[in-house]
C-alpha cells in the first residue's frame, strides 16, 4: 500500500471521550504489509476541515503556557507543515521544550503546567475535553534528549507500544519494519534478544527513535534528539530524520544552529526577554518563523540575525 496515502486517511482522530477510554474503532488497526496501519474510514474525520489546509498538521493560535503562575511562553502562533522538518531554536529557558510538549500533550503530565490559547490537529482541538490524551500522544510520538530506552531487549522495547496499544500486528513484522525505517536493522537484525542498554548511546537513540514507530505515529517530536552523541551518531541521525521526512512530520528542537540548517525546511526561533524596566521576569516568545534558508540568510528581525550569528544566547 501505498504509505502517503496511509498516512493521510489517518490525518485526524476521531472525538473520544476521556472518560469512557477509547472506543474499539480507534485502536490502531491491523498492520499492512509494510508495518504500517490501514485506517478505516471510521477514523477519518467527519467535519469538513474549518481552519487548516491539507498540508497544515498543527495550527498553532495563541498558545501561553504558565507553569503555576510563572509564565514560560507567552502568546505563540504558527503552523506546522505536514512532511517538513521544522526546528525549533532559542536561547536556554526561551521555552523550547516547554512548547514541543504542548504538541502531544506531555504538559498534562507536568502537575503545575496550564496550557492556554488553541491547537489545531488537522481542524480538531487537540485539547478539547472529548480528545483522549493517550490516543494523542500514539498519534503524536516523541524522542527526547537523553535516549531512554527500557531496560528490556531490544525486541521487547519494540513490541511494548504495539501491545500495550492492543494492536493486532505481526510482532516480528514490526520489529523489522520500525528498525529498517530507523536505519537499524543491519546492526542489531542477529541480537534482537540482547538487552538494549547493550547498545551504543547512538543505536540506542535509533532504538527510541524506532520504537516511537512502532505504533504508527503521524507526528515525531524530537527534543534535542542529538545532544548526548558523538559527531558520527549525529549524522547518523540527521540522515535518518531525511529519509522520515518521506513519510513522517517533525519538529525537532536544536541548539545545533548547523543541524537546524541542515536538516530543516522551516525554523521558528524563540527568545526570552525581559518584558518591562521594573519588571525582570523574562517570557518566551515566537520572534519569527519562515523557511530555513530565509531565516539563516535574511531573517526579518534583528534577534534571530544577532542569534544565528552568535551575537546572543
Ligand atoms: N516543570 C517545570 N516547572 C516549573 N517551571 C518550569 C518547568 N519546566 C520548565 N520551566 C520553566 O519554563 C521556562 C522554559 O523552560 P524550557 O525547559 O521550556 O526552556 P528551553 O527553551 O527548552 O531551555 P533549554 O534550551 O535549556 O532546554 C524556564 O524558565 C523554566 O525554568
Ligand atoms: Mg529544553
Amino acid at each position: 500500500m501505498d504509505q502517503r496515502t496511509s498516512s493521510d486517511q489517518r490525518a485526524a482522530f476521531s472525538p473520544v471521550r476521556l472518560d469512557t477510554g477509547r472506543p474499539e474503532t480507534h485502536r490502531p488497526s491491523a498492520s499492512s504489509t509494510d508495518g504500517r496501519s490501514t485506517d478505516t474510514a471510521a477514523s477519518r474525520p467527519s467535519a469538513p476541515p474549518k481552519r487548516s489546509t491539507d498540508d497544515v498538521v498543527f495550527d498553532v493560535d495563541d498558545v501561553s503556557v504558565h507553569y503555576g503562575s510563572a509564565p514560560a511562553l507567552v502568546n505563540v502562533s504558527l503552523t506546522i507543515q505536514r512532511r517538513k522538518i521544522t526546528a525549533f531554536i532559542g536561547p536556554s529557558g526561551c521555552g523550547k521544550s516547554t512548547f514541543i510538549r504542548c504538541f502531544n500533550r506531555t504538559n498534562d503530565l507536568i502537575p503545575n503546567a496550564r496550557v492556554q490559547g488553541r491547537i489545531h490537529y488537522h481542524n480538531q482541538d487537540l485539547y478539547a475535553k472529548d480528545v483522549d490524551p493517550v490516543e494523542v500522544r500514539r498519534r503524536i510520538g516523541m524522542v527526547f534528549q537523553k535516549p531512554n530506552p527500557f531496560p528490556k531487549s531490544i525486541y521487547d522495547n519494540l513490541t511494548f507500544g504495539p501491545k500495550v496499544n492492543r494492536m493486532k500486528v505481526d510482532y516480528d513484522e514490526v520489529v523489522e519494519t520500525s528498525l529498517r525505517r530507523a536505519a537499524l536493522w543491519d546492526e542489531v537484525k542477529g541480537k534482537l534478544k540482547q538487552n538494549a542498554y547493550s547498545l551504543s548511546g547512538g543505536q540506542q537513540q535509533r532504538l527510541c527513535i524506532a520504537r516511537a514507530l512502532t505504533v504508527d505515529p503521524e507526528v515525531i517530536l524530537m527534543d534535542e534528539p542529538c545532544s548526548a552523541l558523538d559527531p558520527i551518531a549525529t549524522a547518523h541521525i540527521e540522515d535518518l530524520m531525511r529519509e522520515l521526512e518521506r513519510d513522517y512530520t517533525i519538529i525537532i528542537v536544536t541548539h545545533n544552529m548547523q543541524q537546524a540548517a541542515r536538516v530543516s525546511d522551516r525554523t521558528a526561533f524563540f527568545t526570552a526577554e525581559v518584558e518591562s524596566e521594573n519588571d525582570d521576569r523574562r517570557f518566551g516568545r515566537l520572534v519569527e518563523i519562515d523557511d530555513t534558508s530565509k531565516i539563516f540568510s535574511n531573517p526579518s528581525d534583528r534577534r534571530t540575525e544577532d542569534y544565528i550569528s552568535g551575537r546572543f544566547g
